[in-house]
């Protein structure tokens, strides 16, 4: 006689109790029961290596939300009334398809090659030593509002060429904004982003008209200039642009370093390797990278039907593929998936830079700053040690820590 099995249906659900601090096991449950999830928000989400990868790469899918057909009304109507029926959507090359992000993306990766990124390295180690210099004197320390997040801002600005900002205002404007990428929002928090996203776009303008007035060796004045066969930015192209590598540069690179610094503390033996092996920097990085997912989540629309593993999805829907989920996927990394191992070979195989044509443009500059501010603030303090509860940020995308008290000696 056969038992009746009654279960609960399985849905991804990121505002379940725990999934901040633990998002992994369910990431697990889902890549076991439903790797291939028809969300009941009217949304595709992928958890295999496998499936994140290759939907990456296709090249017949869009990034242009205009594309879509199939809309979760409850999340459509909250935007629309926040930021007006006929907001014109962002021109950034993160949401727009060829040829517009071909053209965009060639114009900006003339400040990403590897010898202006390499040209940054003394900046980013004087920039970090200062940090552990404060915190060397006072003997504590909070890493997310000392080092992991100062540090990406301060690049970005050094490398764009801002003015002085008030890092605090920004800082609050840009994680407003960043929550539009998760995908549960609350109608408050989309007010909230419609207002950030106001006022991040008017200081922009005074930037740039700031900048026009004073050209220097900077990317936002090369920008400014740019013209390429025959083809100039718009000035809402330039602006988005300049939106999107400014909070794109800061909000992702503090969750590596932050997340990643706490990983480490939390695995000693792993910590003591890189304090004895500096070379191992370059893995440890890919390695946190792949074990943090400092972005959880990318995004893609469909322009006609298309079968994944036997599920039809129609044309016009969007589809997530998880990042963090496809890099804990044991049928990629083997059964220590879920492991932190700095020694881990082939981890640069990960997908927390995305992949296909919109791969992070910034993804050498991630890496080279991780480098830096996890090697030397390991080695600065061998008995660094969490002192405090650390608060976690509440995103469901950009996931990583607020706030992570340590003591270092
Ligand atoms: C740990 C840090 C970072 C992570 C995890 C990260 C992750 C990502 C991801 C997942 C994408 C989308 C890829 C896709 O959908 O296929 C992306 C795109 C992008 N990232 Fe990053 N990023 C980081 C740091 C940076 C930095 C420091 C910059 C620049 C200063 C940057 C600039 C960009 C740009 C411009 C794009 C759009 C590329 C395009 O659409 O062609 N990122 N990044």
């Amino acid at each position: 006689m056969s038992e009746a099995i009654t279960s609960e249906p399985l849905f991804y659900n990121p505002l379940q109790d725990g999934y901040t601090e633990d998002p992994w096991s369910h990431f697990g449950e889902m890549r076991a029961g439903d790797p291939v999830h028809h969300s009941p928000l009217e949304q595709w989400f992928l958890f295999r290596y496998d499936d994140v990868m290759a939907l990456l790469r296709d090249p017949s899918l869009s990034v242009d939300d205009a594309n879509l057909l199939v809309h979760n009304e409850e999340r459509l109507a909250a935007f629309e009334s926040a930021f007006g029926p006929d907001a014109e959507r962002s021109t950034s090359m993160l949401g727009v398809d060829a040829p517009d992000h071909t053209r965009l993306r060639r114009l900006v990766s003339k400040a990403f090659t590897p010898s202006s990124i390499a040209a940054l390295r003394p900046v980013i180690e004087d920039l970090v030593d200062t940090a552990l210099d404060a915190m060397d004197e006072r003997g504590t320390a909070e890493v997310v509002g000392e080092l992991a997040f100062p540090l990406p801002f301060d690049v970005i600005s050094v490398m764009l060429g801002m003015p002085e900002a008030d890092k605090d205002q920004i800082a609050k404007w840009s994680a407003a904004l960043v929550k539009t990428l998760d995908p549960i929002i609350t109608d408050e928090e989309v007010r909230e982003a419609a207002e950030a996203d106001t006022n991040m776009n008017a200081l922009l303008d005074e930037v740039i008209e700031w900048k026009r007035a004073n050209p220097a060796d900077d990317l936002l004045t090369a920008l400014i200039q740019a013209e390429e066969d025959g083809d100039r930015l718009t000035s809402r192209e330039l602006r988005d642009q300049i939106n999107l590598l400014f909070v794109a540069g800061h909000e992702t690179t503090v969750n590596l370093i932050g997340t990643g610094i706490y990983e480490l503390l939390r695995n000693p033996e792993q910590a003591q390797l890189l304090r004895d092996d500096p070379s191992l920097d370059v893995s440890a990085v890919d390695e946190l990278l792949r074990y943090v997912s400092p972005v959880q989540i990318s995004r893609r629309v469909t322009l006609k039907d298309i079968e994944i593993d036997g599920h039809h999805i129609a044309k016009g829907t969007g589809v997530f593929p998880v990042l963090a989920s496809a890099n804990r996927d044991a049928a990629k990394w083997g059964d220590d998936a879920e492991q932190l191992d700095v020694r881990r070979e082939g981890t640069g195989q990960h997908m927390s830079f995305g992949g296909g044509s919109h791969y992070c443009l910034g993804a050498s500059l991630a890496r080279l700053e991780g480098q830096v501010a996890v090697g030397r603030f390991l080695r600065r303090f061998p008995n660094a040690a969490i002192s405090g509860e650390p608060e976690w940020n509440g995103r469901i995308n950009l996931r990583g820590l607020d706030r992570l008290d340590v003591t270092v000696r």
